[in-house]
């Protein structure tokens, strides 16, 4: 691990998910949505012991606690909020580790309960206990009934960080004691990845002294409309003919979309198999899929990915691959294209007519409008179009190029528009990213006892304080920030220690919440 005086970080997000709607229609055009890696759940017929070998409840059963509506408004009522945790390492004394999977539902994600991520290491180090807590607005845990524009006024960035507050002094946690453990009592320790590592570092600036120590990974915390950043960790660090060949194709998609010329428009769009998509950003964005398989990327992931798959479909030619330059335009565009249209197609739209399946101009179309719960989709993107933009973009001019320039913020603004009818006042509103920095900070967050951790190959890298040409990181002993070699949130999983920089990063944070924790004390 190094410790930046300037650089880079990132954040890692979830595979690309094909939404399938009510009417049967699958819409294989959306970004994807950010959140930790998801791992195997543990097996439920190994029962879990205390330190002296007591039998404890599994780490599936499912808890509830009654969470505030609207903390703004304490007599809206409460609703069920779920949590799941584990004492197997707590001894008296021990921190209580938080945590929220934050924009999934939770209970996938109860493995971070257990040693197998930097959670259960930490406990297992300082005998605490963890707890996984479901993000309001996910799973089952809703204030509301449906993600209508009414009901989602409660989902603000801000109410998370409520929740933390009120579920941390009010939880009468499931083991001896667990009346007694309230901050102030106990120690707690806040930790998350992705969107969560941002709520992790925005909680600490907003509620100074509730959790003694936090440990944020692939952090997004600089909100930004325009996040084409996302794309340049992904340039650096494919492989290099793959990287010269999607270039060339990305600068002559859009050489030929803005060229005016009807032919040469359709017969691009019939090289990729996609004659019948009707709108140009459409067919520009829809190329992104095959960038954004980089970040289900981990340092455990072999070969055969789907974002190698793509580049082995550009660069193998009759059993030959290309060298560091590529094979050039001629050869690449012809590849992605058959690629596309025998292999990628078929394989995200079944049999289903490219406007259907890849076009985003019917805002009749189920996938914006339906407003039932769960859709982990719809409730994150009503953070995006209200508080953290991120949309997914071509870079400026004058630089490589790995995305279409077609695609700019107005491309999801207009989705914003098409999903929460009623809530903008415009057809492609602009998220308050600038508000949610000066409310919780961004790059330059700094806050004593929270530890930032990111990677260099993160495509969120950019949004987090390690990004390039910030100047935020400090090294000192209650600040550190650190930067590993790894993808999206790889040092939350103890399984990444495969990879020595990120092996230095885990043993670093169980060094410095080892520190922190001793000079805990009790408030009188
Ligand atoms: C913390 O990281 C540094 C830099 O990589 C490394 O030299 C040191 O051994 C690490 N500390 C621990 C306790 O592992
Ligand atoms: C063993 O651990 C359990 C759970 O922490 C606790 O309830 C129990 O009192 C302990 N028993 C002894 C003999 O220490
Ligand atoms: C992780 O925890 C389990 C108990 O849940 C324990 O058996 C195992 O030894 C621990 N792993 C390590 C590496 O300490
Ligand atoms: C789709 O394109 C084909 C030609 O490629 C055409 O025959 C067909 O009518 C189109 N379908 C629609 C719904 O536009
Ligand atoms: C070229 O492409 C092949 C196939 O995808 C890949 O295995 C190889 O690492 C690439 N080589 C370079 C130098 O980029
Ligand atoms: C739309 O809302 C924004 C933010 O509230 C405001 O700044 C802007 O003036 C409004 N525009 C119109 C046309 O009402
Ligand atoms: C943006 O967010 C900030 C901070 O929450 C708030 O003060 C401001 O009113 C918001 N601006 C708009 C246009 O909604
Ligand atoms: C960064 O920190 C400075 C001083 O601490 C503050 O004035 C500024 O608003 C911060 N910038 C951001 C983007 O948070």
């Amino acid at each position: 691990m190094k410790f930046l005086y300037h650089g880079i970080g990132l954040l890692f997000l979830a595979r690309l998910s094909f939404a399938i709607t009510p009417d049967g229609r699958i819409h294989a055009n959306r970004p994807p949505r950010p959140s930790i890696p998801k791992l195997p759940l543990p097996p439920t017929d190994t029962p879990v012991a205390s330190r002296n070998g007591t039998q404890l409840p599994p780490y599936n059963m499912v808890y509830y606690f009654d969470q505030l509506i609207d903390h703004n408004n304490p007599s809206a009522g409460t609703f069920q909020q779920r949590y799941w945790h584990t004492y197997e390492f707590y001894e008296s004394g021990g921190p209580i580790i938080l945590s929220t999977p934050g924009e999934v539902a939770a209970d996938a994600y109860y493995t971070y309960l257990t040693n197998s991520t930097i959670n259960g290491q930490i406990a297992q180090q300082l005998s605490g206990s963890t707890i996984v807590l479901e993000h309001r607005f996910f799973g089952e845990s809703n204030p509301h009934s449906d993600l209508s524009v009414t009901s989602l006024r409660v989902h603000t960035i801000q109410q998370a960080i409520d929740d933390f507050e009120y579920f941390a002094n009010n939880v009468q946690l499931p083991m001896p004691n667990g009346n007694a453990v309230a901050p102030g009592k106990a120690p707690w320790i806040l930790i998350g990845g992705s969107y969560a590592g941002a709520l992790t570092a925005y909680t600490m600036v907003n509620k100074p002294g509730l959790f003694e120590a936090g440990y944020a990974s692939s952090a997004v915390v600089q909100a930004m409309v325009d996040y084409w950043g996302y794309f340049e960790p992904i340039m650096q660090h494919m492989p290099a003919n793959c990287s010269a060949d999607v270039q060339a194709v990305i600068a002559q998609v859009d050489s030929v979309l803005n060229s005016g010329n009807t032919n040469s428009i359709n017969s691009l769009k019939e090289m990729f198999g996609v004659s019948n998509l009707s709108h140009l950003d459409d067919f520009a964005a829809v190329l992104r899929n095959n960038l954004f398989d980089w970040q289900s990327l981990q340092p455990t992931s072999g070969p055969g990915g789907a974002f190698y798959q793509f580049c082995d479909a550009l660069e193998v030619k009759n059993g030959v691959s290309a060298g560091a330059s590529g094979w050039g335009l001629t050869h690449a565009l012809q590849a992605w294209g058959s690629y596309w249209t025998n292999t990628y197609i078929p394989s995200i739209c079944g049999g289903l007519d490219a406007e259907d399946c890849l076009g985003t101009y019917d805002s009749t179309n189920p996938s914006w409008t339906n407003t039932a719960i769960p859709n982990a989709e719809r409730s994150w993107e009503w953070l995006v179009c209200n508080q953290f933009g991120f949309f997914y973009d071509g870079p400026p001019a004058g630089q490589p190029a790995i995305v279409s320039r077609l695609v700019q913020p107005a491309y999801d603004e207009r989705h914003c528009a098409y999903m929460f009818p009623g809530a903008f006042n415009s057809s492609t509103p602009t998220p308050n990213a600038t508000g949610t920095i000066a409310a919780y900070g961004g790059w330059n967050i700094s806050v004593d006892r929270l530890m930032f951790a990111n990677g260099q190959r993160d495509p969120w890298l950019e949004a987090t304080v390690g990004a390039a040409g910030t100047l935020a990181a400090k090294t000192t002993g209650l600040t550190p920030h650190a930067l590993s070699d790894g993808f999206h949130c790889s040092d939350l999983l103890t399984r990444s220690n495969v990879d020595p920089s990120i092996k230095n990063v885990q043993a670093n944070a169980t060094m410095f919440m080892v520190q922190w924790i001793a000079s805990w004390v009790p408030s009188a």
